[in-house]
């Protein structure tokens, strides 16, 4: 099994190169089907969700060409399976995209119902209440979620909750229904925006993604696009939370700062220095962090995604913290295994308050998940002493060349899957 191995105690310093936005790039290869005609999408993150993503198309019959690692050409013409197999489900939950894509341009579709994950239980009744507006019957049966529909059409629709997922989902199916659709309580994320102008490049209607509410108007067809993926925010604040903890001196490029800017104020508010320039970021930590408290928020609060590598920087800033998890019910696993690095933490309910201590030192730990996982690498980074992450395939799941790239701005991580590169990474480092 690979793990990471990692010495902590150096800043990192220097540039980082951003990639696309994986949960936008998820939903717009589900939506490229939409089309027969041939589409051609760059800037994708080569990760392995994608290429699971990538897999489910094509299994159900789609042409998918893959041009360079972050390049894609999709042809939804030779679908010929409207039904999306529990296996991609089990590996990818965003798999239930095609859910969305295939009711709105076949009026049917057949989707393994997702299970819950490491971060919650993670219900779809507002995908189900979204598809049901537009008169879709929607029945579960045997663990399938089962859609169709004479005809699809337009709705005044309210979501109880503000899910990405179920927004991006229902507006795919919106888009091709008769008439129009309103639909309110939207979540409002970056990448809820890229999907609307990715449908809106193929010949959608579509507007007001980005605000609460979303005007779609159908339309019978859509038609050829190029279109390039959103920078991932989410990666950009990995790797700025990576300076805070390391009180390093780091620059993403290729970001959109606008995205970033809960991040950023979180970052300011803990004693970082921050300069934004129009496609880069420079994040600069000389001291010991501040404390802080966070709470975790639909876009454009702080964002869930980025709330494991606060909880890293805030375990080793001066006084107490406080996190709010307000959006996952289990997603404070990771703070145990950051325990063991030292942290002095303790978790009631949704609320996590965090000591600061003077140093971590490097342990064993466990990734949880994906977020959890790159937060967890950031310890170790931070930390006295010599780290090991296992379950690391999580962190491949959504980063790409993750090690490569704090390695090329000083943090000593290898990839290792025995006990002799263990010892060959110890003799080096020390
Ligand atoms: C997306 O998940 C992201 N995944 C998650 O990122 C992210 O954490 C989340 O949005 C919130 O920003 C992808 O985009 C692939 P939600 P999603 O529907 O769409 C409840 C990562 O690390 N809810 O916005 O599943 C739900 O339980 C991943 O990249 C319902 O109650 O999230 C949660 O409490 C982790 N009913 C809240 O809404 C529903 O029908 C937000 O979930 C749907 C959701």
């Amino acid at each position: 099994m690979e793990q990471y191995i990692i010495k902590g105690g150096s800043p990192l310093v220097g540039e980082v190169e951003i990639g696309g936005a994986k949960n936008a790039a998820l939903a717009i290869l589900a939506a490229a089907i939409m089309t027969d005609d041939t589409v051609l999408i760059d800037n994708l993150p080569d990760v392995n969700d994608i290429n699971v993503m990538l897999e489910a198309i094509s299994g159900i019959g789609a042409t998918v060409q893959r041009i360079d690692r972050h390049t894609v050409k999709i042809n939804g013409t030779g679908i010929h399976d409207l039904n999306i197999e529990y296996d991609y489900i089990k590996k990818i939950r965003a798999s239930y995209y095609l859910l969305g894509a295939l009711l709105g341009k076949y009026k049917r579709s057949e989707v393994a119902l997702p299970g819950g994950c490491n971060i919650g239980s993670r219900p779809i009744d507002q995908h189900l209440k979204g598809f049901r507006a537009l008169g879709a019957e929607v029945d579960i049966d045997h663990g399938k979620i089962v859609a169709e529909a004479e005809h699809l059409l337009g709705t005044h629709l309210y979501f109880d909750v503000v899910t990405v997922g179920a927004t991006i989902n229902v507006m795919m199916a919106a888009a091709m229904a008769d008439g129009t659709t309103i639909m309110e309580n939207v979540a409002k994320e970056p990448h809820v925006v890229d999907v609307a102008n990715f449908l809106n490049s193929m010949g959608a209607n579509i507007r007001g993604a980005g605000t609460d509410v979303i005007k779609i108007k159908g339309v019978k067809s859509l038609h050829k696009t190029e279109y390039s993926i959103i920078p991932d925010q989410i990666e950009a604040g990995t790797f700025m939370f990576a300076a805070a903890a390391t009180q390093g001196d780091v620059t993403v490029l290729n970001v959109i700062p606008k995205h970033l800017e809960a991040t950023i104020s979180k970052l300011v508010d803990i004693g970082c220095e921050v300069e934004e320039f129009d496609d880069a970021v420079r994040v600069v930590a000389k001291r010991r962090l501040k404390n802080t408290q966070v709470k975790t928020l639909p876009y454009p609060g702080y964002p869930t995604d980025m709330q494991p590598q606060i909880g890293v920087a805030l375990a080793l800033s001066r006084g107490t913290s406080t996190i709010t998890e307000s959006i996952f019910e289990n997603r404070f696993k990771y703070l145990d295994e950051l325990a063991r690095m030292g942290a002095v933490i303790k978790v009631e309910g949704s609320s996590a308050t965090i000591e600061g201590v003077e140093r971590l030192s490097g342990a064993r730990v466990s990734a949880p998940d994906l977020r959890a996982g790159a937060a967890l690498c950031i310890a170790g980074l931070a930390a006295d002493g010599i780290t090991i992450v296992d379950d690391i395939v999580y962190i491949q799941r959504g980063y790409e060349r993750f090690e490569e790239k704090l390695r090329d701005i000083g943090g000593l991580i290898e990839r290792v899957s025995s006990e002799k590169d263990i010892q060959k990474f110890r003799l080096k480092v020390s």
